[in-house]
């Protein structure tokens, strides 16, 4: 596996990988990784020649307050990991050659940004697309996968992508959850033993709107008050959100009749978890 920290061993990195017609995957990450991140090399690796895999902490996607300085950092065991799963490259930079002393262009999906976790975590959005955007243009990957956990987010890539005529094929992959149905994330390490039995009360408020939609509910006033209802039964874990939203534009919906995302925050302690589910059309 090569490593790459400067953006001009990425793109020589990249040209070779890319010889010869040879289609080169990309997986963007901030390490710490777990089997969630490791099912999209695996899908990279099976539909590309070549995997590049990026991690990088990346600050601006941080709000002020939030966890940028202790966010988990496990770059020897993550090199290992990915040198196992036979990625090619893996693109490490340190902050100051992604952000240059005096960078202040951004990319800011409008109309999107500010919709689910881009409301509570203003800039958040702004600083993932701008981050993309510059990976994007320095690997210049033909496909690059994606992890429906974030939801928003990857609706947000697409439109990015599509609006700016990046040409990248965005692959998005389903959620990997452990065996109690909590979504892999790389903030579960924050959470002490009593707090990782409640998180499960997000995937379990999915579960209960996913049941009654498959029973034939519609209303999505109805199936947040039952979300709700799951809720009560944690009353430590405090909700950010619980939206049920259109699939492109993530503006809510009134009823789920051409199908839905159904998306949730809440704070576990001082942990924010998200996690969500499609309901097909
Ligand atoms: P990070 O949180 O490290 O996630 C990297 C990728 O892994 C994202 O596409 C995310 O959706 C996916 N992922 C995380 N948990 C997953 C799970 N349980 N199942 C499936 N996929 C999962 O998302 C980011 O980093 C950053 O915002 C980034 C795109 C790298 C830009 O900085």
């Amino acid at each position: 596996m090569k490593i790459c920290h400067t953006i001009a061993e990425m793109r020589a990195a990249s040209r070779a990988a890319r010889q010869d017609g040879r289609r080169l995957g990309f997986v963007p990450t901030m390490g710490a990784l777990h089997a969630g991140h490791i099912s999209l090399v695996r899908a990279a690796r099976q539909q590309c020649d070549a995997v590049a895999v990026s991690i990088f902490v990346n600050p601006t996607q941080f709000g002020p307050k939030e966890d940028f300085s202790k966010y988990p950092r496990t770059f020897q065991r993550d090199r290992e990991l990915l040198e196992a799963e036979g990625v090619a490259i893996l693109f490490a930079p340190p902050t100051e050659e992604m952000y240059p002393p005096g960078a202040t262009t951004f990319v800011t999906v409008e109309g999107l940004s500010e919709k689910l976790c881009g409301r509570s975590r203003p800039g958040h959005f702004r600083g993932v697309a701008t981050v993309v955007a510059k990976l994007f243009n320095i690997v210049e990957p033909d496909l690059a996968f994606f992890g429906q956990k974030d939801s928003a987010q990857a609706v947000i890539i697409r439109r990015m992508v599509r609006d700016l005529a990046f040409d990248v094929e965005i692959v998005v992959c389903p959620i990997v959850r452990e065996p109690d149905g909590l979504a892999l994330s790389s903030r579960n390490a924050y959470l002490d033993p009593r707090q990782r039995k409640q998180a499960t009360v997000l995937h379990r408020s999915l579960m209960r709107v996913e049941a009654l939609a498959d029973r034939g509910e519609r209303d999505s006033a109805r199936l947040v008050a039952a979300a709700l209802d799951v809720f009560k039964e944690e009353p430590e874990v405090r909700l950010d959100y619980f939206e049920i939203v259109d699939r492109e534009t993530l503006d809510p919906v009134a009823d789920i009749s051409q199908g839905a995302l159904v998306a949730v925050a809440a704070f576990v302690g001082a942990t924010r978890l998200i996690d969500n589910v499609v309901l097909p059309g």
